[in-house]
């Protein structure tokens, strides 16, 4: 029996973990669910506790953990979803942060020309080093002559994996983004280990792009993107820019792996949603094609597809949520996708 950890977290977390996780049930596969019920902000907010020892310990002793969403309008302090995310992150060294966006219908796309809609391409995230690393610190806080940094770290290691995760799962081509014209050390440190990444795989084209003009080209033309890898913030912003392309927050789907060790988090790319929380409008298909990423990483690939077959043929027949332009709530969206299963 697998076992997989579940975090529903806040606001749409709530909601969203539990029809997707009714869509796995039917399925029958051989999986137990270990609900986190205690890591939220309510939680956190009454013990100053944002993820206990007993519950990280059932976290990183399980074969994969699914999380909806951590974050709450109540909770100011950045100690919570750090204390959550970032710490599962880095201490499982999860250092893929493996982001696909595929466009789900050709009207969910936001361009104009037809033949530019298709995107399907993956982002290939850095996830345990960049500016998320919390290397820095304050002097003089709170004063009128404060200086305050955040170090930007690449390291040979984390650099060298990531890189050669993305050439190793490549279809067609693999581009690297960066800001080397602005930031040249990490710069350097990328190309480096890109270089070193192409001569081994000779059969895939390869593109280099700064981060700015790569934002541009993604609009103008996301059909030439196949796998993006970059840096930690780079890969965050790209991201949602993609997930945009693909139909919008609400399908994108996210997995935080380390394909060494086989821990793995897998998240929606969406957050706790507090604006439409307890509505029971949120569209449930980024975490439902979230558990199918999961899927995938436990080797189940019949049923992972049959998942993302489902949820397409629900969007052709407009069975979806507001923000798809559908009329469904939460509950009826995901219905319609297990009717369609
Ligand atoms: P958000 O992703 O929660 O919401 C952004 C916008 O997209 C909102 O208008 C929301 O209504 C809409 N939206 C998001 N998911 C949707 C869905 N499934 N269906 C329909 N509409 C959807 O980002 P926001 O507002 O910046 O952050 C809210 C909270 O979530 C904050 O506390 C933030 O820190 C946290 N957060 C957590 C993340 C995580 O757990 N991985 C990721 C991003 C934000
Ligand atoms: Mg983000």
């Amino acid at each position: 029996m697998t076992r997989i950890a579940v975090i529903p977290g806040d606001g749409i977390g709530r909601e969203v973990v539990p029809v997707a996780l009714d869509i796995l049930e039917a399925l029958g596969l051989d999986i137990e669910f270990d609900v986190l019920e205690q890591v939220n902000a309510d939680t956190y907010l009454r013990t100053g506790v944002a993820l206990s020892p007993d519950d990280f310990r059932r976290a990183q002793g399980s074969a994969a953990i699914l999380l909806g969403a951590i974050g709450d309008p109540r909770v100011r302090d950045t100690n919570y979803g750090r204390g959550i995310l970032l710490r599962l992150r880095f201490e499982l060294d999860l250092y893929v942060n493996y982001r696909p966006a595929k466009l789900a219908h050709e009207r969910l796309s936001p361009l104009r020309d037809p033949e530019r809609r298709g995107i399907d391409c993956l982002i290939v995230r850095e996830n345990t080093e960049g500016l998320y690393a919390g290397i820095g610190g304050r002097l003089r806080a709170e004063t009128d002559l404060e200086v305050a940094i955040d170090a930007e770290i690449g390291t040979s290691h984390g650099v060298s994996r990531i890189v050669d995760f993305a050439f190793s799962i490549a279809r067609t081509s693999v581009c690297l983004v960066d800001k080397s014209n602005a930031v040249p050390n990490n710069g350097g440190l990328w190309q480096r280990y890109w270089r070193d990444a192409q001569k081994r795989h000779p059969q895939l084209r390869t593109c280099h792009e700064y981060v700015d003009a790569a934002a541009m080209k993604l609009v103008a033309d996301p059909t030439a993107f196949d796998v993006i890898v970059t840096n930690n913030s780079y890969g965050d912003i790209l991201s949602d820019l993609a997930s945009q392309l693909a139909g919008g927050i609400g399908l994108a789907c996210s997995a935080n792996i380390n394909p060494g060790s086989g821990h793995g988090l897998f998240e929606p790319v969406h957050g706790s949603a507090p604006d439409i929380a307890d509505k029971g409008v949120a569209n449930p298909i980024a975490t439902i094609l979230t558990t199918a990423l999961m899927l995938d990483q436990l080797s189940h690939r019949e049923p992972a597809q049959a998942i993302r077959n489902a949820v397409y043929k629900a969007i052709e027949r407009g069975r979806v949520t507001r923000d798809l332009g559908g009329t469904l709530s939460m509950k009826e969206a995901a219905a319609a996708i297990r009717a369609e299963l």
